[in-house]
């Protein structure tokens, strides 16, 4: 009889780079900043910016077509894919569109949306349809492009925010290589950070209205996410990392949400993770929500720091306020 393969590996991963980017001294050209103020407070130098014929689907296809390249899988294979994404082409969703782009004409693919936490989130849903024998193959990726919902003359939001994508492929194996993971969320924060949607009342018949809105641009409590972020994130890794019997002692690569480099730094110096162990790309990608740690992860996984066998710690967080980390060997 055929063993059932119930635990999950990450075989591959694949990002998207936008060819267009705005430099911090670009950005001074539209609000009151500078690039001496943006990169001591964030690290941040440029951000991508999706242009007028992009589309998130074609982004997120890219970043889905390298992690199966690296993979070695074919598009047929796939069983499933989860799009993590906060800001899809369509509000019915974007995956179906990916999954035809890619021509996985097996697989189901569905939304998730939970900001910058979605690729976590998206990762450790998907672990579960493996776990239980369902899917074998699936592909998670993680795109947004925030641009579209940044208010543009807000210089304490719009120097933060760029657009991208990153993806990996779960194979089902014998072994389970995500260790352990944690998520919460807590909507009594929910105000820190939005894009929400706001409406009109229209009449439609007597005594009776629909709405007509749209979605408004991005707010955000900074230093309220600021303080969430530096106390939940390590505090939600030394969960996961507990629930993987490890300790931070045995972090070899620690992939953050890549929101602020004083995050990051104040995250690593917590859990005594060395400097040189923190993959961090934001000075160049700005904060990607959901796409940040797959873009990250495949930076470092194809310049070879990141080795197959070496435990990694991730991390998201953001609007919701959702966070969570999930801990896995590479490869
Ligand atoms: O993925 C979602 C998760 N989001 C985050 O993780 C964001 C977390 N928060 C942060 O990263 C930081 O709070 C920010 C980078 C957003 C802001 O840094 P901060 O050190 O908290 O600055 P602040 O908001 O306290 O502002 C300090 C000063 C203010 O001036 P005054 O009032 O002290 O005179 C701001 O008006 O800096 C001013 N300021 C700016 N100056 C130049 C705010 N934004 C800018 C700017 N350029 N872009």
């Amino acid at each position: 009889m055929q063993q059932i393969q119930v635990g999950v590996s990450l075989v591959g991963s694949g990002s998207a780079r936008l060819p267009v980017f705005l430099s911090n001294e670009e950005l001074g050209q539209v609000v009151d900043t500078s690039d001496e103020w943006i990169q001591t407070r964030t690290g941040i130098q440029q951000r991508g910016l999706l242009q007028a014929h992009g589309s998130l689907s074609d982004l997120a296809a890219t970043a889905g077509q390298s992690a199966l390249e690296m993979a070695a899988v074919g598009a047929t294979e796939v069983d499933l894919i989860i799009l993590a994404t906060s800001t899809p082409d369509d509000l019915f969703g974007s995956a179906a569109q990916v999954q035809a782009q890619l021509g996985a004409t097996r697989a189901v693919a569905f939304d998730l949306t939970a900001a910058c936490s979605g690729f976590v989130f998206a990762l450790v849903t998907a672990a579960q349809y493996m776990r239980n024998g369902v899917y074998k193959t699936v592909l998670v990726i993680g795109a947004d492009a925030l641009s579209r919902w940044t208010d543009w003359t807000d210089r304490r939001t719009c120097v933060l925010f760029g657009d991208g994508a990153g993806a990996v492929v779960l194979k089902a194996s014998d072994r389970d290589r995500l260790l352990g993971f944690e998520m919460h969320s807590d909507g009594a924060l929910n105000g820190c950070l939005n894009l929400r949607y706001q409406a009109d009342s229209d009449p439609l018949v007597e005594g009776k209205t629909v709405q007509k809105g749209t979605y408004q641009p991005i707010t955000m409590n900074g230093k309220e996410v600021y303080r969430f972020a530096v106390k939940r994130v390590p505090e939600v890794i030394e969960k996961a990392l507990f629930r993987a019997d490890l300790t931070p002692a045995d972090i070899q690569w620690l992939v953050l949400h890549q929101a602020n480099q004083r995050i990051l730094d104040a995250v690593a110096d917590r859990l005594k993770v060395p400097s040189e162990r923190v993959v961090s790309n934001m000075a160049r990608y700005g904060n990607t929500s959901a796409a940040s740690i797959p873009l990250a992860l495949d930076e470092a996984v194809r310049d070879h720091r990141i080795q197959p066998g070496d435990i990694v710690a991730s991390a998201g967080f953001g609007a919701g306020l959702t966070w969570g980390a999930a801990i896995f060997e590479w490869g």
